[in-house]
């Protein structure tokens, strides 16, 4: 099973459009997939077609009960699972402060269920908090979306830390797999250089044994497409919504490219 978390703690970069359509695209060539949504915003379980309700228990549970992954995940498509979320998730960060043990919650829950699945994928808030550090103790990779702008390498430096020190204190099998571009406007000057200061960046604070040592660049750019934008307000996955658009192509092949196909 791979484990991937889609983490930047910088706010609308493509985190949970990728998470959700790489996730319907792996499900679609058989693989069994669970996405798990750890953001209390809750936009990858809408984006799913799923209504966040009180009465129905969520990955909040998972976190501050006896709660299972298995009693919460619901079938969503062929191969697909998600586990939802729940706007009560923003009182987690509060509730489990003081609580021994608190980062390796989701691992424990993860590693119970490991045999049902290909793939796991967690969409992650952004922040830099429990819920993120949750994630990063239970994966061994993480793919990070930027949007190919000028502050598009603000903050990176933090996220690399913060990943190293999980890898260092919880997780010694984390590993930057790679970035990913959103929102991607090919043919722009902007996004070409964005895209050669970040293979900059990476080539300068590479060091062997961190845990991006290996990370690359997706070759696959997914381009800037209003389907994309769009989709998530029907509760659907790109596959669905629009098959035939741009974005529907840039995930499949992205899902390609993550497969190793
Ligand atoms: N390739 C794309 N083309 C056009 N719109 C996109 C594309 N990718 C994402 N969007 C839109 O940009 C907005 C932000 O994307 P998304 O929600 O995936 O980012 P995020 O990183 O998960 O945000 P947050 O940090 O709030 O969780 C959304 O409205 C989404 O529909
Ligand atoms: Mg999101």
């Amino acid at each position: 099973m791979r484990s991937i978390a889609i983490i930047n703690q910088k706010g609308g970069v493509g985190k949970t459009t990728t998470a959700v359509n790489l996730s319907a695209a792996l499900a679609a060539t058989g693989q069994r997939v669970c996405l798990i949504d750890l953001d209390p915003q809750a936009h990858a379980t809408l984006h799913l077609g799923l209504q966040p309700a009180r009465d129905e228990r969520s990955v909040y549970d998972v976190l501050t009960s006896d709660a299972e992954l298995a009693d919460v995940w619901r079938e969503v498509g062929e191969c697909l699972w998600v586990v939802g979320s729940h706007i009560d998730l923003a009182a987690a960060e509060v509730e489990l402060v003081g609580v021994v043990g608190r980062e390796v919650i989701l691992r424990d829950k993860l590693a119970n269920c490991a045999d049902h699945f290909d793939y796991i994928l967690i969409d992650c808030p952004p922040s830099l908090g429990i819920l993120t550090l949750n994630a990063l103790a239970a994966v061994d990779e993480v793919f990070l979306p930027l949007q190919p702008h000028f502050l598009a390498l603000h903050g990176l430096s933090k996220l690399l830390q913060t990943i190293d020190l999980v890898a260092k204190r919880l997780n010694d099998r984390l590993k930057l797999t790679g970035v990913v571009y959103c929102m991607y406007e090919s043919g722009t000057r902007l996004a070409a250089e964005v895209a050669h200061d970040v293979d900059q960046f990476f080539s300068t604070t590479r060091q062997p044994l961190t845990p991006w040592a290996e990370a690359r660049t997706f070759q696959t750019r997914i381009r800037r497409n209003i389907r994309l934008a769009e989709a998530p307000s029907f509760g659907q996955s790109i596959f669905h919504y629009a098959p035939g658009s741009n974005g529907a192509e840039d995930y499949e092949q992205l899902a390609r490219e993550v497969a190793g196909v």
